[in-house]
């Protein structure tokens, strides 16, 4: 399926800006799940890829982090960097917000955070920026750092199949109708040897499915922690 180049991708956002955060029907539930579940009070170093507006950063930083947490937010899109930078600015002193140029490569030393997370970010990218991106975030992620995701998904039932057949259509159309995201299943490159489940759940508010999901990073000679095991493939034939 074709996606958005990054610079549409760019150009789209540019102009779309502040009307991101008008998404809320659909992206409160899953959001609350995902930090209700990725222990960020236990976080010393958060990475963030294509922040947006900086919504999910404000609200981490506010109401979840120790003072201490560093943040890094990065965004391909000078308006949504503009945004942030405003909505951060009280925590300057242990906030950067760095703008890309829409590369899969992070400018970061191996194992330097402890949570990378992303919001409705990789169901834009192709599946070849899918896969270099999760290569990217376990290679600076520390082992046993938590890798938090959230992402549009295809839904089970007749309203979420209806509602997700109707954005694939829209998509079909014209992607940038869309934002350039389309409903992925993520889980299905996330399971391999580098990632430990911790936690997987599909919601539908609205008749929009979204997918939340948090591993760990496992990285070599490190055994994994069985307690934290889950089966992110029986989970989704259920
Ligand atoms: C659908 S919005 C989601 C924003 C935010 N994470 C949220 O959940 O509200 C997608 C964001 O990803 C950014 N983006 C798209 N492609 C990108 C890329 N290749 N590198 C970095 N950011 C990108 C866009 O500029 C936009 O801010």
């Amino acid at each position: 399926m074709r996606t958005l180049s990054h610079s549409k991708a760019k150009k789209f956002y540019d102009r779309f800006g502040a009307r991101q955060d008008r998404s809320t029907l659909y992206e409160d539930l899953p959001i609350r799940l995902l930090i209700e579940n990725s222990e960020f009070e236990d976080a010393n170093s958060v990475l963030e890829f294509g922040c947006g507006t900086g919504r999910l950063a404000e609200r981490l930083l506010a109401e979840h982090l120790t003072s201490e947490t560093a943040y890094t937010a990065l965004d391909i899109s000078d308006t949504m960097i503009g945004l942030t930078r405003g909505r951060l600015a009280q925590w300057n002193s242990r906030v950067e917000v760095r703008q890309t140029a829409g590369q899969m490569t992070l400018d970061a030393d191996d194992s330097s955070y402890d949570r990378f997370v992303s919001t409705y970010v990789f169901d834009l990218l192709s599946i070849g920026d899918i896969v270099k991106l999760l290569d990217e975030a376990h290679r600076v992620l520390q082992p046993g750092g938590l890798i938090c995701l959230v992402s549009l998904t295809a839904g089970h039932g007749f309203g979420a199949k209806l509602a997700t057949g109707m954005w694939r259509l829209a998509y079909w159309i014209s992607p940038a109708v869309m934002g350039g995201c389309r409903p992925i299943r993520l889980w299905r490159y996330l399971f391999a040897d580098h990632w430990e489940a911790k936690f997987r759940r599909v919601v539908c508010p609205g008749g929009l499915c979204s997918e939340i999901l948090i591993a760990r990073c496992v990285k070599e000679n490190e055994p994994a922690r069985a307690d934290l095991t889950f089966d992110f493939q029986s989970a989704v034939r259920r």
